[in-house]
């Protein structure tokens, strides 16, 4: 099938990648030339574990190719994605002002049969307003229909995600648009959800809002282990055993942060709120996930007094591991109080170091270093703020060694808190 994909950021490029894997003819678009210009020639703008590989064979089997123009977009597939930004606006209200642009733009070129689909997160009744916007601009005659079809790519696991999906949620009131997306996902052999386009809005919103909870409610009660001497780990494996909860998602840190979760639960809450609904809930996962931020500065305070001059070094600053993302990642919250109380920062991240060295002005006060022992060099605290593999494996005797104090706040519960007391760390996990 002839697919485009308009938007070719995290999800239209691993969408329009996985789909040229599967066979299909894939067109992607985007507006920032750079970066066509770079996929032209086989790199991948992101980092994403295999992604620059499916890029690089499928474009050289002429199944994926690439450009900035929506007239080609909307020549080449029947199926269009969208799957440009939805950045919140002042009021944290999704702002859908590319999400208009592209349909227009695609509705204006339409000369035959197209199915527009949204895949860029959208609150609940924005399909009905794509279409009403396609079908104010398109010549009399061409028909259309309009689509929803929410992505559920995890960054850092995005191919296997898209590979390998729990279920394909497929909204729309056209039978010709519903066998359409049925046939392009055969391949997958995954459970379809067939729904209406507000149903499938809202799946995308409340999954994310879901899972965003869960994450807040095991972080809300590691507070209560750490001060009544249980282990949050053990609890989580105790309640997440029972598949009515899961165990996913139940692992206490120091917050969520991506593109996704707190953007999506802000934005929920506004669309809520428009429809008449006080999510109050969702503002409380929200309050949560701040305050767990706080957390690292407290327990340093608690330990060290005053931060001015200490030496606070921390092991990854992406929002999680295996990307190279930081966008609203725990890591910018926590570099700004340090900064705040003048202590000195240093830092390593094996993917991250070129986008936080350009992510505001306390992350450019950071000296980053080449290595985490380099971190470690005089350190008065070491922070874990991203669970990545190279963490783990730390010859942390050599760590100990190179601290001015020993003391580690870990901050993604990866090390084994008897182990590290054993080996002379002062050492504070999370709900633990
Ligand atoms: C999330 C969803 O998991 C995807 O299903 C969804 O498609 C995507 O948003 C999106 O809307 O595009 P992503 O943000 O890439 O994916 O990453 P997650 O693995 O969900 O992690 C989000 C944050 O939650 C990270 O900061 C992570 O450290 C944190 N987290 C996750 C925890 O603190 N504890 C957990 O148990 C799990």
């Amino acid at each position: 099938m002839k697919i485009s994909i308009v938007g070719s950021g995290y999800v239209g490029l691993v969408t329009g990648a996985c789909l040229a894997e599967l066979g299909h003819e894939v067109l992607c678009v985007d507006n920032d030339t750079h970066k066509i210009e770079e996929l032209r020639q086989g790199r991948s703008p992101i980092y994403e574990p295999g992604l620059e590989e499916l890029v690089r064979v499928n474009a050289r089997e002429s199944r994926l190719s690439f450009s900035t123009s929506v007239q080609e977009a909307t020549a080449h597939g029947t199926i269009v994605f969208i799957c440009v930004g939805t950045p919140p606006g002042p009021d944290g209200e999704a702002d859908l002002s590319f999400v208009e642009a592209v349909s227009r733009e695609i509705a204006l070129n339409m000369e035959e049969y197209r199915l527009v689909v949204e895949k860029s997160t959208v609150p609940v009744q924005t399909g009905q307003w794509v279409q009403r916007t396609i079908a104010h601009h398109v010549r009399s005659g061409v028909e259309f229909d309009v689509a929803s079809n929410p992505e559920f790519l995890r960054e850092g696991s995005a191919i296997r995600d898209f590979m390998h999906p729990d279920r394909v949620v497929i909204g729309t009131s056209s039978d010709r648009a519903a066998s359409l997306l049925v046939k392009l996902y055969e391949p997958l052999n995954a459970p379809l959800l067939l729904t209406d386009i507000n149903s499938a809005e809202l799946i995308k919103h409340s999954a994310n809002a879901f899972l965003a909870l869960k994450i807040c409610f095991i972080n809300a009660v590691s507070r209560i282990c750490e001060k009544s001497g249980a282990d949050v780990v053990r609890v989580a494996k105790g309640i997440g055993l029972d598949r009515r909860i899961g165990v996913d998602f139940l692992q206490a840190g120091i917050g969520f942060g991506g593109s996704c979760f707190p953007k999506d639960v802000e934005a929920f809450i506004g669309i809520s709120s428009k429809l008449g609904y006080d999510f109050k809930l969702l503002r409380e996962v929200l309050a949560i996930n701040q305050e767990q931020r706080q957390v690292v500065l407290t327990k340093l305070e608690a330990s060290l007094g005053d931060l001015a001059g200490k030496r606070i070094g921390l092991l990854g600053l992406t929002f999680k591991p295996d990307t190279d993302d930081l966008r609203n990642a725990p890591s910018l919250d926590i570099v700004r109080l340090l900064v705040e109380r003048d202590a000195d920062v240093r830092a390593y991240d094996p993917k991250g170091m070129e986008r936080a060295r350009g992510a505001g002005e306390a992350m450019e006060v950071v000296h980053y270093c080449d290595d985490p022992y380099e971190v470690a060099e005089n350190a008065d605290a070491l922070v874990v703020v991203t669970e990545w593999d190279v963490f783990r494996r730390l010859d942390l005797q050599r760590i100990h060694g190179a601290m001015r104090r020993p003391f580690v706040i870990d901050g993604r519960n990866i090390y084994d808190p008897a182990r590290m007391r054993r080996l002379g760390f002062e050492y504070h996990g999370v709900g633990r």
